[in-house]
This record gives structure tokens, C-alpha cells and sequence, in this order.
């Protein structure tokens, strides 16, 4: 059974108040980057796993998909969702991603942002994703990148000069981690960069690109704060083509 943590009251008010969750997709650090790996979404039927508070699903209608079929495990997220978006061709289903289940050869374009490494059953969902997708089709989905999924708990300690050391801790021992991140008990699933991009090789997926993404000198720059992703990458952006 997986974990609904977005439910619990003390998560969703952190959540709710990050800068993605109030400025929305601008308010992401990755996704100027990810927007980069974006192929052109006119007319497209789109599928986003873990939708969220729908932020994409409404910028995919904007830039031209034909539909969005928008799939989150929260019902709080999923009611904002639904709360947010005034569009007949966006549908949003509060559903459970281990056991995803979509019909064959129905979508031209998937999309997941953050949402994948809370699934235990990858190779399952990539092959559910692969035969729902008609061939050509683009999957761009970002992650957690394992780096960050691995330190030891608490996540840092300090050096002499104040700066966080982030120590990785059993990298190759994949499987549950539990980390204490708004809310006590968070349970993600920890995999090896190697078995995530295996899995989608398996499955059919070419590998179109891969990138452990840190913030360019102008970004940096503009937020220096986010510094320590030249330390240890946060996010994995990944687009494969079935
Ligand atoms: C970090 S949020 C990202 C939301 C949205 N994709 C975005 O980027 O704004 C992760 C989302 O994944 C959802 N999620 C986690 N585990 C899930 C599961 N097993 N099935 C479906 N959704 C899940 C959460 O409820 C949450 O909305």
C-alpha cells in the first residue's frame, strides 16, 4: 500500500506554502530546464503521473495538448487541482501509481515531476506507461536524484566553515527510505541512477537525455542559495522516447 503523505495536514501546509506551490511551475528551480526538453505538445493527449496541484496539466493546455489526463494519490492535491483548472479537456483522477492502469495506446506525451520516486514498483510503471504511449512518443519525468535520496540522517553535518557535507550513505542498497521532511516518516524509493535509466532501456524506451541538473552562473547568481546543488545534485530530469 503506498504511502499518502501529501494527505496528512502538517504536509500539505508545508507544501502548500513552497515557492512551487504558490508561484507554480515558475517557482521550480529545474524547470526552465525541463521546459527545455519539452517536444512541441500541439494536439497531444497527455498523461501527468502525480500531478499535483495541476500546474502542468494547465501549461500543457496552454502550449496546445489536445487533453490532459492529470493522476495524483492525494486527494487535497487533486481537489486544488480540480479547484484550479476551468478546462472540460483536463481530467484529474485520485489514483495510486504502483498499480497504474491506463488504456493501450492512448497518449502521445507523459510528463511526471517528483512524483516517481515514491514508487516502489518502477519497472511496473514504466511498462504500463510504454504500452500506453503510442510509439514516438516522448515520456519527460524528473526525480529526486539518488545522490540526495542517499545521505545519512539527519542529511548534513558542517565543516569547520559552516559549509554542509552531504554523506551518502549505503548508495548501492536500494529500497525504502525514510526521511522526516514536513512531516515526520516520509518514505521514498531509493534506486541507483543505473537502475532507473536499466529499467527504461528494458522496457523499450530510448534514452534521449539525462541530466543531474545544477543551477547555470546567471541562476546562481540570482539565487544564492542554491549553491549546494554543485554540492550534490537534488534533481534527475530524464527524457526517453518510447
Ligand atoms: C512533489 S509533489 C509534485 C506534484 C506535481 N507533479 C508538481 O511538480 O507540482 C509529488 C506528488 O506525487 C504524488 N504521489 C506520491 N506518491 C504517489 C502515488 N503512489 N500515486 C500517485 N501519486 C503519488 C503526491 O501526492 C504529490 O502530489
Amino acid at each position: 500500500m503506498a504511502q499518502n503523505i501529501y494527505d496528512r495536514p502538517e504536509f500539505f501546509a508545508g507544501y502548500s506554502g513552497m515557492r512551487r506551490s504558490v508561484h507554480g511551475l515558475d517557482g521550480a528551480a529545474e524547470w526552465p530546464a525541463v521546459r527545455a526538453l519539452l517536444p512541441d505538445l500541439t494536439g497531444k493527449r497527455v498523461v501527468d503521473l502525480g500531478c499535483g496541484f495541476g500546474w502542468f496539466s494547465r501549461f500543457a493546455m496552454a502550449q496546445g495538448a489536445a487533453s490532459v489526463f492529470g493522476l495524483d494519490i492525494s486527494e487535497k492535491m487533486i481537489a486544488r487541482a480540480r479547484a484550479d483548472t476551468d478546462d472540460a479537456a483536463v481530467t484529474y483522477e485520485i489514483a495510486d501509481l504502483e498499480h497504474l492502469k491506463l488504456a493501450e495506446a492512448s497518449y502521445d506525451f507523459a510528463h511526471s515531476s517528483l512524483a516517481l520516486h515514491y514508487i516502489e514498483d518502477f519497472a511496473g510503471l514504466v511498462a504500463s506507461m510504454h504500452r500506453a504511449l503510442l510509439p514516438g512518443s516522448h515520456f519527460v519525468f524528473t526525480i529526486e536524484h539518488p545522490i540526495f535520496m542517499a545521505p545519512t540522517h539527519p542529511a548534513w553535518s558542517t565543516d569547520a566553515e559552516g559549509r554542509r557535507i552531504w554523506p551518502l550513505d549505503r548508495y548501492s542498497v536500494e529500497g525504502a527510505r525514510t526521511t522526516d521532511w514536513l512531516a515526520k516518516g516520509v518514505v521514498k524509493q531509493h534506486r541507483k541512477l543505473g537502475t532507473t535509466l536499466n529499467t527504461l532501456i528494458a522496457a523499450g524506451f530510448a534514452i534521449r537525455h539525462v541530466e543531474e541538473w545544477s543551477p547555470n552562473d546567471r541562476e546562481l547568481r540570482d539565487n544564492p542559495d542554491w549553491a549546494e546543488e554543485l554540492d550534490r545534485p537534488m534533481f534527475l530530469l530524464i527524457a526517453v522516447q518510447r
